[in-house]
Parts: C-alpha cells; sequence; structure tokens
C-alpha cells in the first residue's frame, strides 16, 4: 500500500504537466465583494471595466484606475437571477452582449426558458446605457461565455454542451460536441469561455480540463459556417483543473482562469503552456476561484494589465507586462 501511495504521488506529479513562467509578475485584488462572486468581465474602451455576476441580475461597472473604487451599477436586466458571459459587439463600439438567466449559482440549474441575450448600448449615457434584447435562447439549457463571429452573437451552453448563435427568433445550435459536455452531473461544467482568434474559434471546456479549437468561417446570411468540424485539443491543464474564461492577447496567446487557482499563459502554439499566477491547489489568495479574464483598455500601462475576476469576489489586477513572449 505504501509503495501504491509513492506511485500514486508520483503519479500524480507527473501528471502535474504546467511549469511556473520564469519570470514572477505581480498580481493585485484591486477590488474585493464580501461574499461575491463575479462570473465575468469586458472592458470598456474608456478604460472601465463591466462585470457580471452570477448571484445579481445587475451589471457593475469599476474604474481600475481610482485607488479603491467602487462598483457602479449601470444596468438592471428584469427577469432574471444572474448574468454570466459579456463581449463588446465589433461592429458596434460601445455596444456589449449580455446573457441574463434564472439561474441557481449553487446547483448552476437555470429554469428552462429564461436565458435572454441583451445589448446595452454606451454610446449614449456611460452610467444610463439603452438595453435591447439581441434574442432569447427558449432551448438553451444554461449560457455561460459569448463571442462574436462577424456581427453574430455565439453563446456557450455549458449544460448541453453547445455553442448557440444568436438570432431574433430562437437562436440555433451552431456546433454540439463531446468534447464541450460536462464530465460529471450538475453543478460541474462543459464549455464555458470561447473567443474567436482569426479564423478559429477557441472554448475551454471546464470537465474536460482543456482548451480546444475549430476552424470557422464568416457567416451567410447571419448563418455560422464551420469549416466542417476538425476539432483540435491546444492545451490540457490537467486533471482536476477547470479552465473557465479566457482572454485572447494580440499576439493570439490565450491567457486562461482555471479553477481552483491558476492563470496559464498558453502561446499561440499550444506548446510550453506555464502558470503565470497561483497554483494548482488553489492556495494562492490572489488567485482564489479566477472566473475570467480580460485586457485594460485606454492606456499603454493598461494594455499591459490582464483583470481577472473571481468566484470569490475579486477583481485582481495582473501587470503581465515583462512576461509576454
Ligand atoms: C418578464 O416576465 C413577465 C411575466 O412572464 C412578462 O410579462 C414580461 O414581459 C417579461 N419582461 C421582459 C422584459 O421580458
Ligand atoms: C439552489 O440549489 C441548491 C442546491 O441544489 C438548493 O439547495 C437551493 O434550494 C436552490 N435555491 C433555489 C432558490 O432554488
Ligand atoms: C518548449 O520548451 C522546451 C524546453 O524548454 C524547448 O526545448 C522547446 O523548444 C519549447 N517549444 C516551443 C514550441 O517553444
Amino acid at each position: 500500500m505504501f509503495i501504491l501511495q509513492i506511485f500514486l504521488l508520483l503519479f500524480a506529479a507527473r501528471a502535474r504537466a504546467l511549469p511556473s513562467r520564469a519570470h514572477p509578475v505581480t498580481a493585485k485584488v484591486i477590488h474585493q465583494v464580501p461574499n461575491g462572486f463575479f462570473e465575468n468581465i469586458a472592458v470598456r474602451a474608456d478604460a472601465t471595466l463591466l462585470l457580471t455576476s452570477v448571484l445579481s441580475p445587475t451589471l457593475n461597472a469599476l474604474d481600475p484606475t481610482q485607488v479603491s473604487g467602487t462598483l457602479v451599477p449601470v444596468a438592471t436586466f428584469p427577469n432574471a437571477t444572474s448574468l454570466t458571459g459579456i463581449v463588446e459587439l465589433p461592429h458596434r463600439p460601445g455596444v456589449f452582449a449580455v446573457a441574463a438567466s434564472v439561474t441557481n449559482s449553487t446547483s448552476r440549474a437555470t429554469q428552462p426558458g429564461s436565458v435572454v441575450i441583451w445589448s446595452v448600448d454606451f454610446t449614449q449615457d456611460k452610467l444610463k446605457p439603452e438595453m435591447q434584447i439581441l434574442g432569447a435562447l427558449p432551448q438553451a439549457a444554461s449560457a455561460n461565455g459569448l463571442t462574436v463571429l462577424r456581427d453574430v452573437v455565439l453563446a456557450a451552453d455549458s449544460a448541453l454542451g453547445a455553442i448557440w448563435e444568436v438570432t431574433e427568433d430562437g437562436g440555433a445550435i451552431v456546433l454540439q460536441d463531446d468534447t464541450m459536455l460536462p464530465n460529471a452531473p450538475p453543478p460541474a461544467l462543459g464549455i464555458n469561455g470561447l473567443h474567436v482568434r482569426g479564423c478559429d474559434l477557441l472554448y475551454a471546456t471546464s470537465g474536460r480540463s482543456a482548451l480546444f479549437r475549430v476552424p470557422v468561417s464568416a457567416p451567410r446570411n447571419g448563418r455560422v459556417g464551420l469549416a466542417g468540424t476538425r476539432i483540435e485539443k491546444v492545451a490540457d491543464f490537467g486533471a482536476g483543473q477547470a479552465p473557465d474564461d479566457f482572454a485572447v492577447d494580440p499576439e493570439g496567446n490565450t491567457w486562461v482562469a482555471v479553477h481552483p487557482g491558476e492563470l496559464v499563459f498558453v502561446p499561440r502554439s499550444g506548446h510550453n503552456a506555464s502558470v503565470v499566477v497561483g497554483n494548482e491547489q488553489g492556495s494562492d489568495a490572489s488567485m482564489n476561484q479566477p472566473t475570467s479574464a480580460a485586457f485594460g483598455r485606454g492606456s499603454p500601462e493598461q494594455e499591459r494589465t490582464l483583470y481577472v475576476t473571481t468566484g470569490v469576489g475579486q477583481v485582481v489586477a495582473v501587470d503581465v507586462g515583462q512576461s509576454k513572449s
């Protein structure tokens, strides 16, 4: 039994594939909501962070350039308890898509028929944006990360293991695959974050501990085309590690929030991923249950700062300036 234990320890050590980065970075908690739970983040061109929470139907703004800035509620969504994905529409700068639903934050069960994707338009008023329904997804079992392909909003369904395209007439599944499924009953999640990178769609599946890539083509007549379904695993985070959402930098590298406690850098090539902040045990207080990441905007200093949200109500500023390769 002793030998078996040693074997298991060695095996566990070997399964640990990701080294820490050679150059340490600074990570600083810039905001903490007691008993909070930030789910996702997007950044306005004026540097303001927009934060969603599965515990609330209210979208909050935070100015990261202020020392101890305060959360400012900017929009509350009707018939919802939770907000998840948020993404700026590239064809409408200053307008963000937000996923709202009635979701139990403990069980992660979403009330059937409750998923609605809204647009939130800050172009006229930064404190009182104009809200409109982009489309409901009545058949979705959950809505998690959002991304945009040209002008089509895509939503990850963590329960069905699928990607929806948002349309005015109820949406449609554009891809459903085993690589997007949860690996256990709820609250375990399948596909979580997704982002378009050039001609590829990248997605992280919590239950598969991995980041995947699938080629996509530009939508035709509003319908998304998948160039075949050649799905490829880009990075593996190791058993028990659950990737959530991630940021893609201008070079195409990804910075992945991984539960329970790592920010992982995956070079565009997919080779030699490494831990930027935290560790696989989740014992680093500055990287506790990271959920999402987005680069700052508005100045060179902001652009080299990665803002990471966490499931314990934190916003962490990571200076990745010297770390980018
Ligand atoms: C919210 O739900 C109520 C009751 O189902 C419905 O009448 C109302 O139109 C909904 N509001 C929105 C903005 O969807
Ligand atoms: C949410 O789910 C938990 C765990 O399944 C359950 O105990 C709780 O009652 C649920 N809350 C609501 C408001 O349904
Ligand atoms: C990965 O790291 C190894 C060891 O440091 C190195 O030899 C190799 O060239 C790296 N591969 C890539 C693709 O950077």
